[in-house]
């Protein structure tokens, strides 16, 4: 790729994918933001014009849909998340030079500059859609929130778009005996006139794109390529009010598809920056990246997104003609502990409730480590982590560059001496050789084997440390010692700067000690002779114990939905409840009269705990307990009105407990209200389809 550029003027946009303004940065999504990270600074450290830009994705049903149930308005619901995301980011050293949002004036402009020039250049179309349509809820049902059988399998349950069982594709409306999955009513269908993107109109281009560039992973172009041989299908842009979106021009209730302006989101990030990074003397907008000659565009993101990036965007980008990606950096999920995240086995980390246990750089540093540099996953499994940091950061790289600074410290006054030049000359030579296969590994996006380099690096220094035994020499022959601990401050210097993409805070904070200015790839020689350092001080020590403590939440709770009630024989408030569990029915008494009619509680989705031992109550067997709020007044039943029966209730970040509790222990656990919702120690519990509410006061006590 170098040869398509003046070297001078070459410069470099580096994206990483737009986390939505719906939820919180987890460990998943950091695998992507440290990689694009690290590129952009390795880009920096060369001395090239690079720039990092990045920003949340803010519209959609969802977020207009959570924003509406919290009562607040979707731009205060991005805004909380913009906040938070921005401060997981900085936290985890990831340096944007530009961290933006979509719901932005740039981007508005740049969506109807797309807009108008594809409609001008006859690449979009209208046509008339079926849709399905709740009355109740006055909307239209995107897939995600309707689901019924499978047309083709007649598996119940289904979304609107896949089936799960058996991988169809279909339509919303060709779903059997739909639901909305808001309000559980039975939805109509509706037309509605679309814009639609004649995406198979760049078929041939899309083709000759993909074949003739070098900078995408074969095994991601052999994919589209198979794609555009079955045939593209348009693709509809619009969505129907209410959403929240940018107002299409000239309609009153259709929208931007979420899909179409978030990557143009790249664009108005850029612009962003360029306001910022040019303002004075010489005014350039985003196009100084995204229609200029000298200027290359590497977006980082993950295969679920790649249809987006590798078909849509590129033909948007033809359409108007703007700069086409020149690398799509494409990389797989992360596992943990071999499975995928999982809210109720606890494993579903976010960004801060990692930094609450770890340290950033630790799980840049281990992420960097294992992160293959095809489609394949990354796996963080917690003994290994806790191994890899140990040994490979710890003992190898930390604890050499501290025992070389300390010796210095103590027994060289601070000062290195000079290098023999002469007896080291080999090994220098073998070490320059390595710090360019290192360099090499990073441009090439083969983070993992860089980190293999530095290892060896390292390991190398070690070795010369421990054989030229300073520590004796000190009393037998001072001007050796002196040589030995200058070729080895030198080695710790060339580490520093080697690991600066990955450990920035590390690499900075060991420059300190070495008493040298933040050094870039230039520095990477054996020139630190004649110098005083700085007192040297432990950075990383050992993680002692487990490195992930997951917490467990008591209670198994599920889901049920209640069959029938009826009066308890020998009580006056008391009520027998029949219950579907999904997987089971089940019996239960319940203190509920006085506050619910029989027919109330008929058909409603509570909360039940199901690993509580069975009791009998006046006579009649209990098998479970539901909970309800309680304000001393008032007692409302916790529901989960989108999920269904069996489904399971969890609080993020604590792992299920299976074993059985009693009702001593049961009583014991602190849950309450807070803004209409369940929650445990501040944290709302969910079912993976929505939050667990009580129509109650906050601070309610629940049992
Ligand atoms: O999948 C996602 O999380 C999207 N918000 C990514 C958007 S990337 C870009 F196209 F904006
Ligand atoms: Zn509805």
């Amino acid at each position: 790729m170098e040869g398509k550029f003046k070297k001078e003027s070459r410069r470099t946009l580096v994206t990483a994918g737009l986390p939505y303004a719906n939820g919180p940065i987890h460990l998943g999504h950091l695998v992507e933001y440290i990689q694009a990270d690290i590129f952009a600074r390795f880009l920096k450290l060369k001395g090239e014009d690079a720039a990092y830009i990045c920003g949340d994705d803010t519209h959609g049903t969802p977020i207009e849909i959570n924003a509406a149930k919290e009562g607040i308005k979707p731009e205060q619901h991005i805004e909380k998340y913009y906040e938070e995301h921005a401060k997981d980011f900085s936290d985890f050293l990831i340096e944007f030079d530009s961290y933006y949002t979509t719901n932005s004036p740039e981007n508005r402009n740049y969506s109807d500059l797309f807009f108008n020039t594809l409609k001008e250049k006859g690449h979009i179309t209208q046509r008339v859609v079926e849709l399905t349509y709740c009355e109740k809820c006055s909307r239209y049902l995107p897939d995600r929130y309707v689901k019924g059988k499978c047309p083709k399998c007649n598996a119940e349950d289904q979304y609107g778009d896949v089936c799960e069982k058996c991988n169809s594709a279909y339509k919303t409306t060709d779903l059997i005996e739909p639901y909305c999955t808001i309000c559980r009513s039975t939805p109509a269908r509706k037309s509605s006139l679309h814009y639609f993107f004649r995406l198979s109109g760049f078929s041939e281009k899309l083709e000759k794109w993909l074949k003739s560039n070098e900078g995408l992973q074969e095994e991601a172009k052999n994919f589209v390529l198979n794609w555009i041989e079955k045939g593209l299908e348009d693709w509809d842009i619009t969505r129907d009010g209410p959403y929240f979106g940018f107002l299409i021009p000239g309609e009153t209730s259709k929208y931007y598809y979420v899909w179409l302006d978030a990557p143009i989101g790249y664009i108005a990030s850029t612009e962003k920056y360029c306001k910022e990074r040019f303002k004075g003397k010489e005014s350039k907008d985003a196009l100084y990246y995204w229609k200029s000659p000298d200027s290359r565009i590497i977006h980082f993101i993950g295969k679920d997104i790649f249809y987006f990036h590798f078909l849509f965007w590129p033909a948007m980008l033809m359409g108007v003609g703007y700069n086409l990606p020149d690398t799509i950096k494409v990389h797989g999920f992360l596992t943990v502990n071999g499975e995928k995240m999982s809210k109720s086995r606890g494993t579903f980390i976010t960004a801060r409730a990692y930094l609450e246990q770890q340290d950033p750089e630790f799980l840049r540093f281990y992420y960097t480590a294992n992160a293959p540099s095809s489609m394949d996953d990354t796996n963080l499994d917690f003994e290994d982590f806790k191994n890899r940091i140990n040994s490979d950061l710890v003992d190898n790289i930390a604890n050499y560059a501290y025992r070389v600074l300390s010796f210095a410290n103590n027994n060289l006054d601070s000062k290195i001496g000079k290098i023999s030049g002469r007896s080291e000359k080999q090994l220098i030579n073998e070490l320059e050789t390595k710090f360019e296969e290192a360099l090499s590994h990073y441009e090439k996006f083969e983070f993992r084997e860089a980190v293999r380099k530095i290892l060896e690096i390292s390991a190398i220094g070690n070795k010369h440390f421990q054989d030229s035994q300073p520590w004796q020499l000190i009393r037998t022959d001072r001007k050796k010692c002196e040589e030995a601990v200058a070729m080895a401050a030198n080695i710790v210097k060339n580490l520093s700067i080697l690991l600066a993409p990955i450990l920035p805070k590390y690499a900075d904070r060991l420059q300190k000690q070495l008493g040298i200015e933040k050094q870039t790839f230039k520095n990477l020689d054996f020139r630190l002779q004649s110098h005083r350092i700085n007192k040297a001080r432990i950075i990383f020590t050992k993680i002692e114990g487990e490195a992930f403590s997951i917490k467990q939440f008591p209670l198994k709770l599920r889901v049920a939905k209640i069959i029938s009630a009826e009066d308890h024989p020998n009580a006056d408030k008391l009520y027998v409840l029949r219950i579907d569990l999904g997987s089971e029915q089940r019996q239960l008494v319940a203190g509920l009269k006085g506050h619910y009619s029989k027919e109330e509680l008929i058909g409603k989705n509570i909360i039940v705990v199901t690993n509580l031992k069975h009791a009998v109550l006046r006579g009649v067997k209990s098998e479970g307990m539901l909970l309800a709020a309680d304000d001393g007044n008032k007692v409302a039943v916790l529901e989960a009105k989108s999920a269904k029966p069996g489904d399971a209730v969890s609080v993020e970040g604590y792992a299920a407990s299976d074993g059985e509790i009693g009702f001593e222990d049961f009583t014991k656990i602190k849950m309450a209200t807070k803004n209409g919702k369940a929650v445990y120690k501040d944290t709302p519990r969910t079912t993976g389809k929505g939050e667990i509410t009580a129509d109650i006061g906050d601070g309610a006590r629940i049992r």
